[in-house]
C-alpha cells in the first residue's frame, strides 16, 4: 500500500477544470465538519479542539459525516511569527502547548480529520503570519502536521486517508498584488443583467470593471491561490483546499482549477436580514446564491460560509432554513456552534439525515436551483426576499425546498408543473424531510404550511417507485 496519497493536477471536466484528488475521494463531495471561527474566534486552544472532537463522536455527528475539526485563525504566534532557522510558522504554544502536530495527532487518533488555516497575503485577518511568498514551506509544514498514517491505519486499516484541510484566506494583500480589475460580490448590486457596482466602496473596495470576456485566470488573485495549490500538490499528502477569497475576482469561474471549494461572499453572521460590520445575514447571502449556483458539482463546491445554525439571533425556524438551503446548495457543512450543551433541537437540525444525504449524494453532484422567486418576479435581486422555491435531484428522489421569507405563516404551494424535475401528470409519494414521514400520494400540487422564515422540505418519488424511497429514509 502506498502511503503517498497525492493530489494530481488539472483534469478537464466539461468547460471548466477540476482539481481531482488521487485518493478518489477528497473534495468530491462538500466537506463536513466543525470550525472554531464563528463562535470562538481567537479564543481557541487544544482543549477546545479536543473537546469538540470527542463531542462530534458522542453526539453522533461524526457518524453522519462531520469529520473535519477545523482550526481557524489565531493558532500561531502573533509576535514571533516564524522560526528564524527553518522559516516555518510558529504555533502559539500558550494555546497549543504540544504544537499543532500534537493536537492533530490527538484528533487523528479519534478517527477525525484536522483543518488548518492560512492566508494568501502578508497576514491573516487577525494579523497572524500570512503565507504569500512562503507557500512552499507552509504547505510542507501543514502537510507534516496533517497526517500520521501509522496512527490512522489503526482506525481505518484499508488505506491511509487524507487528514487535512487548508482554509486559505484573503486578508492583507499588498498593493503590488492588487488585481488589475476589481470584482467584489458585495459591491454587486441590482443583479444581472443590470449589474451595477457603482455603489461599491471607496479606495481599496472601489470596483474596477473588467472588459467584456475578461479571463479571470489572468488575475493576481488566481496566481496567489494557484501558487498555494501548486505547493500543496508538491507535498506528498492529499489536502482539501478551501479557498476563502470571498467571491472576489470571479473565483467561481476558476476556483475548481486550483482547489476543492471557494467562498462566494463575505463573512456570515447569525442574523436573518441584517449586515453587521463586514458580515452578512442569511438572506443577503442566499440572494447571491440565487444567481450563482451553477458552478458546483463533484470535486468543486461554492462555499456559502460556515454554519451559524444555533448561533446569535437566529430563531429555530431561521436555523432550519439556513441548514436546509446550505445543504441544498451543496455548500460545505461546517458547524460553527459550540457543541457542549448544544440544544437538542439544534442538534436535530444539524443531524437531519435527508438533508445531509442530499448534500452528500454520491450520484448527483449539482446544487439545487431556484425555480421560482415567490415574493418577487423571477431573477429579482433582493437581499430580503431571495428565491424562495428551489429543487434538485438526488439518488433518493426529487427534493423541493420552499422558504417563507415573510414575517407571518404562509401556505406555500409546490406546483409540480413548475418544478423542472417533476412531471405534472405523474403521481408522487411525498416525504417530509424534517420528520421523515410519508405525507401521502399527490398529483399536480402539494401544499405546506410554513412558519415565518422556515422552509418546507419535501422529497418526492413517483408512487410506483415509492417502496424503494420509504425504505431508504427512516429518521
Ligand atoms: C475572514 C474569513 C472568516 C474567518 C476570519 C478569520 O476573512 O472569511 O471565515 O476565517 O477571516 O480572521
Amino acid at each position: 500500500m502506498s502511503l503517498r496519497s497525492l493530489l494530481i493536477g488539472l483534469a478537464l471536466a466539461g468547460s471548466g477544470f477540476s482539481l481531482v484528488s488521487q485518493d478518489g475521494q477528497t473534495g468530491r463531495l462538500p466537506a463536513m465538519g466543525w470550525s472554531t471561527w464563528n463562535e470562538y474566534e481567537c479564543a481557541i486552544n487544544e482543549t477546545v479542539i479536543l473537546e469538540v472532537a470527542e463531542l462530534l463522536i458522542s453526539l453522533g455527528l461524526k457518524d453522519l459525516g462531520y469529520n473535519y475539526v477545523n482550526i481557524d485563525d489565531c493558532w500561531s504566534d502573533k509576535s514571533n511569527q516564524r522560526d528564524n532557522g527553518t522559516g516555518r510558522i510558529r504555533p502559539d504554544y500558550a494555546k497549543f502547548p504540544g504544537g499543532i502536530k500534537h493536537t492533530a495527532d490527538e484528533v487523528h487518533k479519534l478517527g477525525l480529520k484536522v483543518g488548518i488555516y492560512g492566508d494568501a497575503g502578508d497576514t491573516t485577518c487577525g494579523g497572524y503570519a500570512g503565507s504569500l511568498g512562503h507557500e512552499q514551506i507552509d504547505a510542507k509544514t501543514f502537510a507534516d502536521w496533517g497526517i500520521d498514517c501509522k496512527l490512522h491505519t489503526l482506525y481505518t486499516p484499508h488505506h491511509c486517508s487524507p487528514l487535512l484541510d487548508l482554509k486559505y484566506d484573503n486578508c492583507a494583500v499588498a498593493d503590488e498584488w492588487d488585481d488589475e480589475y476589481r470584482w467584489w460580490p458585495e459591491n454587486w448590486l441590482g443583479g444581472p443583467p443590470a449589474e451595477d457596482q457603482s455603489a461599491g466602496g471607496d479606495g481599496e473596495a472601489r470596483p474596477i470593471p473588467a472588459p467584456a470576456g475578461y479571463d479571470w485566470t489572468t488575475s493576481k488573485s488566481f496566481t496567489r491561490y494557484k501558487t498555494m495549490s501548486d505547493a500543496l500538490l508538491a507535498t506528498n499528502r492529499t489536502i482539501e483546499y478551501s479557498q476563502c477569497a470571498w467571491g472576489h475576482a470571479h473565483i467561481e469561474q476558476w476556483g475548481n482549477a486550483t482547489g476543492h471549494s471557494w467562498r462566494m461572499w463575505g463573512d456570515i453572521y447569525p442574523e436573518w436580514y441584517d449586515k453587521h460590520q463586514y458580515s452578512w445575514g442569511i438572506m443577503p447571502i442566499l440572494n447571491h446564491a440565487s444567481f450563482f449556483n451553477n458552478d458546483t458539482d463533484f470535486w468543486g463546491h461554492g462555499d456559502w460560509d460556515m454554519l451559524e445554525v444555533g448561533n446569535g439571533n437566529l430563531t429555530l425556524q431561521e436555523s432550519r432554513s439556513h441548514f436546509a438551503l446550505w445543504a441544498a446548495l451543496k455548500s460545505p457543512l461546517i458547524i460553527g456552534t459550540p457543541l457542549h450543551g448544544i440544544e437538542p433541537e439544534i442538534l436535530e437540525i444539524l443531524s437531519n439525515k435527508e438533508l445531509i444525504d442530499f448534500n452528500q449524494d454520491p450520484v448527483f453532484g449539482a446544487a439545487a436551483k431556484p425555480y421560482k422567486w415567490g415574493i418577487n418576479a423571477d431573477w429579482t435581486w433582493n437581499q430580503s426576499h431571495p428565491a424562495e422555491y428551489w429543487s434538485g435531484r438526488s439518488s433518493k428522489g426529487v427534493h423541493v425546498f420552499a422558504l417563507n421569507t415573510l414575517n407571518a405563516t404562509q401556505t406555500k404551494a409546490i406546483d409540480f408543473a413548475e418544478v423542472p424535475e417533476l412531471d405534472a401528470e405523474a403521481e408522487y409519494t411525498v416525504f417530509d424531510s424534517w420528520t421523515g414521514k410519508e405525507q401521502g400520494n399527490f398529483k399536480g400540487r402539494y401544499e405546506a404550511v410554513v412558519e415565518s422564515h422556515d422552509t418546507a422540505v419535501i422529497r418526492l418519488i413517483e408512487t410506483s417507485d415509492a417502496g424503494y424511497g420509504a425504505s431508504h429514509y427512516q429518521l
